[in-house]
């Protein structure tokens, strides 16, 4: 009754920023993301048939009362559909800092879903453990798959057709993607908040969902055709209305730091001489710097070299989630 399995971050390149259905993760409208390797959760799981309580812990520390009755509720949707009540064993581990604000909970609660299936022998489809891992973290969902992903919004109540597809492997398309850690200090606010903080109070939020839906289809033309440069400025244009609607939130939501827009004018100033390279942020000050495989290197000295840059992660497009054992 255990399971270890590995699991990879993703960066969306367009944004879930809002949900039609608060408990059930139900996004506005779909999203796309890059699964991220060699970022890494691994997680291993155990029931303990005998055990009176639930034990989770993230890099060797125990979690906090309030994710661990999260983390409880979640496994509770194995548990339930295995007909079981054992109490769980979770050991989980990230080779990237936390700090680096790289979504770490989509990865969490995708390599928790997968073990947690696993380890009770639920033979369920990708699809059925997409609708589960996305009702931990929505962005989780995206993460049992390899490459370039779609999350398709779904149109039922109960979300059941909800879930992540695979659009194109890993090997699909060599794109270096860096992370720039400019601040590495706790956020103030987690997405999870901020994002219905911007839907309640934001004057510019009914755009995003408009804007993403008409995105879609077209930044899924851009990933087949592997069009670089209409795939940077709509995920740019993407990543900055999401941030225009969080600015226009009372009070404004606001997460980037001086560091932040160094690398965005970096960015830029790499793009006018002639890199192919183009950014993306989720809700942190960090910045996902996407580039073409072979100006990775130069964009990277660049960057490495920009004031305000603490580290770079540097990473390509990861494969899917997979039982290690
Ligand atoms: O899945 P959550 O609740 O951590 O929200 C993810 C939100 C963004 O990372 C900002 C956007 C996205 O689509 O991943």
């Amino acid at each position: 009754m255990e399971a270890t399995v590995e699991t990879h971050p993703n960066v969306a390149l367009v944004k879930y920023w809002g949900k039609r259905d608060e408990a059930l993760n139900l996004p506005s409208n779909g999203s796309i993301s890059v699964t991220l390797a060699p970022l890494a959760t691994i997680t291993h799981l155990r029931f303990v048939p005998d055990g009176c309580s639930d034990e989770f812990m993230l890099d060797d520390r125990l979690v906090t009362e309030v994710e661990a009755h999260r983390l409880s509720c979640f496994v509770d949707l194995f548990r339930h559909r295995a007909g079981v009540a054992h109490a769980v064993r979770v050991r989980s581990h990230n080779n990237f800092p936390t700090a680096a604000g790289l979504a770490s909970s989509a990865s969490g609660y995708a390599a928790l879903a997968m073990a947690a299936a696993e380890a009770l022998g639920l033979r369920l489809s990708k699809q059925a453990l997409s609708v589960l891992a996305r009702q931990g973290s929505g962005s989780a969902c995206r993460s049992l798959h390899g490459g370039f992903v779609e999350w398709q919004r779904g149109e039922l109540p109960d979300g059941s057709d909800s879930c992540a597809i695979a659009l194109a492997p890993a090997s699909h398309w060599n794109l270096k993607i860096m992370v720039v850690v400019v601040d590495s200090r706790p956020k103030g606010m987690g997405s999870r908040t901020a994002m219905l903080h911007t839907m309640a109070t934001s004057p510019f939020y009914s755009a995003l969902p408009r804007q993403a839906t008409l995105d879609l289809p077209q930044v899924r033309e851009a990933i087949f055709s592997k069009d670089f440069a209409a795939l940077a400025s709509l995920a740019e244009a993407g990543c900055m209305a999401m941030f225009g609607a969080m600015l226009a939130a009372r009070p404004s939501v606001r997460y980037w730091s001086p560091g932040t827009l160094a690398v965005l004018e970096e960015v830029e100033a790499c793009r006018r001489d002639g890199l192919h390279c183009f950014y993306t942020m989720d809700a942190g000050p960090n910045v996902k710097v996407f580039c073409l495989g072979e100006d990775g290197v130069a964009v990277g000295e660049r960057l490495r070299a920009t004031d305000g840059t603490l580290q770079i992660l540097e990473a390509t497009v990861g494969g899917p989630a997979r039982r290690c054992e």
